[in-house]
């Protein structure tokens, strides 16, 4: 898909990985739409206008399904479509099973699957009518490997990738690609919040022996969406933490 004049939505985007793929599209020429739950910072709008794009902020929590709606439909009559669709909202309550709280579970997977299962399922029809579109979900490495104290994170990041496939099947024939990236471990606001002792411990792990940046997801992120190709996919971000 060329980008160009194209109409982006990505959502969980005032701050960290979502902050870096829409600067990424905007150098791409494409329209944004910001979304978070509290107010995204006016520098960041400003910014993003300085690559000649349109970029309208959009607030809302994706785990409400009438606020997905809103989303979506307020992109639509601003822009007129939307093409590009980044699940990318999400966060995390890591504790042991055996302390995990029932909340803990549910407002993680409600956030980081439901909120994916709500934006898509508003802005699917459209992608279908218009027989093209590209939606990309920001799932986890732990997604895959499973981690200790993160259960309810990876739980709700393998779902997405069940979610993306299935997507993947009942919207190709129309065209419309659906993919997952699993990012190993980005240096952002989440991860800055991990212990010293944690962060040592998981560079460790990295063959490549470095953090990611925002920018390595953000870059992978277009290159998914303009290909026509790729659908259903999980592509590793992640130094070779997980191969
Ligand atoms: P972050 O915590 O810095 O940013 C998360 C963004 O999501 C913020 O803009 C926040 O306002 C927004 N958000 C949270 N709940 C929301 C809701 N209910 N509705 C709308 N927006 C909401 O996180 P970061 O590190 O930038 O992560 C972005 C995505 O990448 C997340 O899905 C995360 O799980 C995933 N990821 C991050 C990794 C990392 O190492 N930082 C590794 C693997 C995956």
């Amino acid at each position: 898909m060329e980008l160009k004049g194209k109409t982006v939505v990505v959502t969980g985007s005032s701050r960290g990985i979502g902050e870096a793929i829409a600067e990424e599209f905007a150098k791409q020429g494409a329209n944004i739409v910001l979304n978070a739950r509290k107010a995204i910072p006016e520098e960041m709008l400003e910014k993003l206008q300085s690559y000649g794009v349109e970029v309208e902020a959009i607030l809302g929590d994706v785990s409400d399904f009438n606020s997905a709606k809103h989303l979506i439909d307020q992109t639509k009559e601003r822009f007129g479509s939307v093409d590009v669709l980044i699940n990318n909202a999400g966060i995390n309550r890591d504790k042991l099973v055996m302390r995990m709280d029932e909340e803990d579970f549910d407002v993680t997977y409600e956030v980081n699957l439901k909120g994916s299962f709500n934006t898509i399922r508003h802005a699917l029809p459209l992608m279908l009518k218009q027989r093209a579109g590209s939606i990309i979900n920001i799932s986890s490495v732990v997604g895959e490997t499973g981690n200790a104290g993160q259960a309810n994170y990876a739980a709700s990041k393998a779902g997405l990738i069940g979610l993306t496939k299935s997507v993947a099947r009942e919207a190709a024939m129309r065209g419309v690609t659906c993919n997952a990236i699993t990012p190993g471990f980005i240096e952002t606001d989440m991860t800055a919040a991990l212990s010293d002792k944690v962060q040592e411990a998981m560079l460790g792990q990295i063959p490549l022996k470095k953090f990611g940046k925002s920018k390595d997801i953000a870059e992978t992120a277009v290159f998914l969406s303009k290909s026509e190709y790729i659908t259903g996919q999980t592509i590793r971000v992640n130094g070779g933490m997980y191969m």
